[in-house]
């Protein structure tokens, strides 16, 4: 079959310059599907002033991701989001260039690194938890923000607890709010323009540590970075290891705080599926070890769902750098595309009863993201894929495990969530969740 031709796509309409990016801001779940029931599974999206290519098929996210002939540029896709302040960071490498990086990198996932990893977090939690209320109300938003900024302290920096902490944290979410800035102008008092200094603050921090590091290798994910070689034995320079540890905890921050608040949404609205995890967690004790994760599937199932029906990632994008065919369509070069994780984790071809909380889908005998390689992809696929897949999810189902052994939480009667694109998604009013403390065990 001959393929559609770019110009033939249908099309959204929205307002004169800002397309539909305000009812985006609206509804981030909404809009997209009904342009997909409007349109189909590949349109041209209006979103103010990019005109993206919109892949919601798995088969087309499949192609997306294979990029069969390196026509596809992921940095030119991320430039806009993370050009300014993180340009350096692995979305931000094509081909050659992006495979000798991730090579390097890679050392540091290793799973003696994970297993490090979850040691830290179980240890590091219970203090981090203490900042919440025992009993009354907590907001979702703030309280794993909160509290995945700590992990990241020692997790990526190896910094204890503390005001040093707390001014590196002050500047990394500077940084990252310029990130997300509407506005792309560093004048004086723009968010732009603070994310620089921050930048600037962190880089001064980071740069006189990369040699004590490499003197005496430290277990945080910054210290790996100064260590990791390829096969080759080539590692990265100084400033390298700055913009690599920069990005990780950028792509970390966002993505995983960002899960961790829908889940709770899930669960508090979903006390039967709250308590299956909570009894898992009452028997394996106080901590989560790395070798015993098998033995709460439950959070496994929990945590699987959320991500399909909220992925913190919504869409990736990537911009064609020659003539080239994707998903049955023959785009021209320079043309933004994305592919749809959202929509595809909603489609009414793979998925029963896509819009609702099933963890079992995932279970067997379903096991509904078989059906098709591409429907499940909450971490991306191909090249590019998460480097950091099994940090987060080992990070979402630990803090699950020490938060249900500390509480049952609901949401206030009648509660409606309102979301907002970050471009995961957010609850507009924070999450607020209702903290009941379990009565001491006998
Ligand atoms: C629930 C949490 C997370 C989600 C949903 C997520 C999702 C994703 C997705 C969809 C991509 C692919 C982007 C693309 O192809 O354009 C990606 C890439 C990446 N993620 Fe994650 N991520 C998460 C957590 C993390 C963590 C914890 C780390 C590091 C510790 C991390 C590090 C990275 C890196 C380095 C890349 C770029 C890989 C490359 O370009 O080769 N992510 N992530």
């Amino acid at each position: 079959m001959n393929p559609t031709r770019y110009e033939d796509l249908p099309r959204t309409r929205g307002l004169p310059l800002v397309g539909h990016s305000l009812a985006w801001m609206r509804d981030p779940i909404g809009l997209p599907q009904r342009l997909q029931r409007e349109l189909g599974d590949v349109f041209v999206h209006h979103l103010g002033t990019s005109h993206p290519v919109v892949f919601a098929h798995p088969d087309a996210i499949g192609d997306l991701f294979a990029d069969e002939g390196g026509a596809l540029s992921t940095a030119a896709g991320w430039r806009p989001f993370f050009g300014r302040l993180l340009p350096g960071g692995l979305l931000l490498r094509d081909h050659d260039d992006h495979r000798h990086h991730r090579a390097v990198m890679q050392s540091a996932f290793a799973p003696a690194a994970l297993r490090e990893h979850v040691r830290v977090m179980n240890e590091r939690l219970p203090a981090s938890l203490d900042a919440w209320p025992r009993r009354g109300r907590v907001s979702a938003v703030d309280g794993f923000r909160r509290l995945t900024l700590d992990l990241a302290g020692a997790l990526f920096l190896g910094a204890e607890l503390g005001p040093e902490l707390d001014a590196l944290t002050h500047d990394f979410e500077t940084l990252a709010a310029g990130v997300a800035a509407v506005l792309p102008v560093a004048a004086p008092g723009t968010a732009l323009r603070r994310a620089i200094e921050a930048r600037e603050r962190l880089v001064a921090y980071l740069r006189p540590r990369v040699a004590a590091r490499r003197a005496s290798p430290t277990p945080d994910l910054f210290g790996r970075l100064c260590e990791a070689a390829d096969e080759h034995g080539r590692r990265f320079t100084d400033d390298e290891v700055i913009d690599h540890t920069l990005f990780l905890w950028m792509a970390a921050h966002d993505t995983t705080a960002g899960s961790l608040v829908m889940t709770a949404y899930q669960l508090a609205r979903d006390p039967a599926w709250q308590s299956r995890v909570r009894d898992e967690a009452l028997a394996l004790g106080e901590v989560l070890p790395w070798d015993r994760m098998h033995e709460s599937p439950s959070g496994e199932l929990v945590a699987q769902e959320s991500l399909r029906l909220h992925p913190p990632v919504g869409s990736v994008p990537r911009t064609t750098l020659r003539p080239c065919v994707i998903g049955g369509v023959a785009l021209p070069a320079g043309v933004p595309v994305r592919a749809s994780i959202l929509l595809a984790q909603r489609h009414r071809a793979v998925w029963s009863d896509p819009d609702r909380f099933d963890p079992l889908r995932f279970a067997e005998p379903r096991a509904e993201h078989r059906r098709h390689r591409h429907a499940y992809r909450p971490f991306g696929g191909g090249a590019h894929a998460c480097l950091g897949m099994r940090f987060a999810m080992l990070q979402i189902r630990v803090v699950l495990h020490h938060v249900v052994r500390r509480w049952r939480f609901g949401l206030a009667p009648g509660y409606a969530l309102t979301l907002r694109p970050t471009p995961g998604f957010r609850p507009a009013d924070g999450l607020p969740l209702e903290l009941s403390p379990l009565a001491p065990r006998p």
